[in-house]
C-alpha cells in the first residue's frame, strides 16, 4: 500500500494506472476507520482495479469547533487496517494540499433544498463543507466509482444531486449500514460513549425497527411521536425523528403516497450526537 500526502505525487501515480487502462475507486473518509469504512473498502477493491481511500479530517464541515477538536485522529492504526484490506492507496493529505487557496468556499451547486432539512437544519453549513470537500477531492482523483454509506443517508443524496447538477463523471455506490452486537449503527463517535451510553444507544436501532414494522399501522405523524416517545430515556436527547420522501428528503404526510419512504434520527447521548436511519419502504 502506498501512502501519499501530496496532490501532486497521487496524481502522477493515477495518472500512470489511468495510462495502463486500470479503473479507479475512491472512498473519502474523516478517519478513526471502523468496520463501516471497511465494508466501502472492500466493495470498492472488488469492483474496480485500484482502490484509493481519503483520510482528511475537514474542517469546513464542523458547524461545532469543539467536535472538530475532539474528533479522533488515529491515522497509524487507520494505516495498519487499510494495508490489512490490501487497500492500493492511501491518500493522507494536508488542509494546505486540499485548500491551497484557503478555505473559503466558492463552489455553488443549486442542492434544490436537500441540504436545509434535518441535519442541514442542525448544523449550519455543514453540507457545503463536505460538497466543497467531496468536490475538491473527486477532482483530485477523478475515480470511476465513488463509495459512500447509507449510514448519512442526507449525505449520500446530496453528493449524488451535486454529482447530477454539474454532471460529474463518476458513479455513486450506496453501501448497507454495519451495526454493532447490539445494533448500533458505527460511528467514529461512538468510540467517545462510556459502555453504560454505548449500552443504552441500542434504543436507536430499536426504534427504527419499531417504525418499519408500524409503518402501516399508525399515521405518520403518530409514528413521529411515538418514535420521540420511545427515544427519551434518561441521558438521551432526541433532536428529530423524521420520515421523509426519500429522494426528495422532504417530510411526508401519508405512508401509502409514496413508493420510497425512509425514517432519519439525531440523538444526543451526553455530548455525543448520534445519527441512524432505515428504509421504511422502497417499491
Ligand atoms: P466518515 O464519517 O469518516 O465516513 C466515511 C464514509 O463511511 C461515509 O460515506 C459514511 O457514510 C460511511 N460510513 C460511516 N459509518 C458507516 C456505517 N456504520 N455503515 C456504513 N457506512 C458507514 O462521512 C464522512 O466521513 C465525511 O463527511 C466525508 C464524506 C469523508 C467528507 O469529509
Amino acid at each position: 500500500m502506498k501512502i501519499i500526502k501530496s496532490v501532486n505525487q497521487l496524481q502522477k501515480e493515477l495518472k500512470k494506472l489511468k495510462k495502463q487502462g486500470k479503473s479507479i475507486g475512491f472512498t473519502p473518509t474523516m478517519g478513526a476507520l471502523h468496520n463501516g469504512h471497511l465494508q466501502l473498502v472492500k466493495r470498492m477493491l472488488k469492483e474496480n482495479d485500484v482502490g484509493v481511500v481519503s483520510v482528511f479530517v475537514n474542517p469546513t464541515q464542523f458547524n461545532d469547533a469543539k467536535d472538530l477538536k475532539k474528533y479522533p485522529r488515529t491515522l497509524k492504526k487507520d494505516s495498519e487496517l487499510l494495508k490489512k484490506a490490501k487497500l492500493d492507496i492511501l491518500f493522507a493529505p494536508s488542509e494546505k494540499e486540499v485548500y491551497p487557496k484557503g478555505k473559503k468556499n466558492t463552489l455553488s451547486i443549486d442542492l434544490n433544498g436537500l441540504d436545509t432539512r434535518m441535519e442541514g437544519k442542525f448544523r449550519p453549513g455543514h453540507f457545503e463543507g463536505v460538497c466543497q470537500v467531496v468536490h475538491r477531492l473527486l477532482d483530485i482523483v477523478t475515480p470511476d466509482r465513488l463509495y459512500m454509506g447509507q449510514k448519512d443517508f442526507q449525505q449520500f443524496t446530496i453528493i449524488q444531486q451535486m454529482i447530477n447538477n454539474l454532471k460529474l463523471n463518476v458513479k455513486l455506490v450506496v453501501c448497507d449500514i454495519i451495526r454493532e452486537k447490539n445494533g448500533l449503527a458505527r460511528s467514529s463517535r461512538n468510540e467517545r460513549l462510556t459502555k453504560k451510553q454505548r449500552d443504552e444507544a441500542q434504543i436507536i436501532n430499536k426504534t427504527l425497527l419499531w417504525l418499519k414494522r408500524n409503518r402501516n399501522k399508525y399515521s405518520v405523524g403518530e409514528l413521529k411521536s411515538r418514535a420521540l416517545k420511545k427515544l427519551e430515556i434518561p441521558g438521551f436527547k432526541p433532536e428529530y425523528v423524521s420520515i421523509v420522501n426519500g429522494k426528495t428528503l422532504k417530510n411526508i404526510r401519508k405512508m401509502s403516497s409514496h413508493s420510497y419512504v425512509v425514517a432519519c434520527v439525531a440523538v444526543w447521548s451526553g455530548e455525543i450526537r448520534l445519527i441512524d436511519n432505515i428504509i421504511l419502504k422502497n417499491k
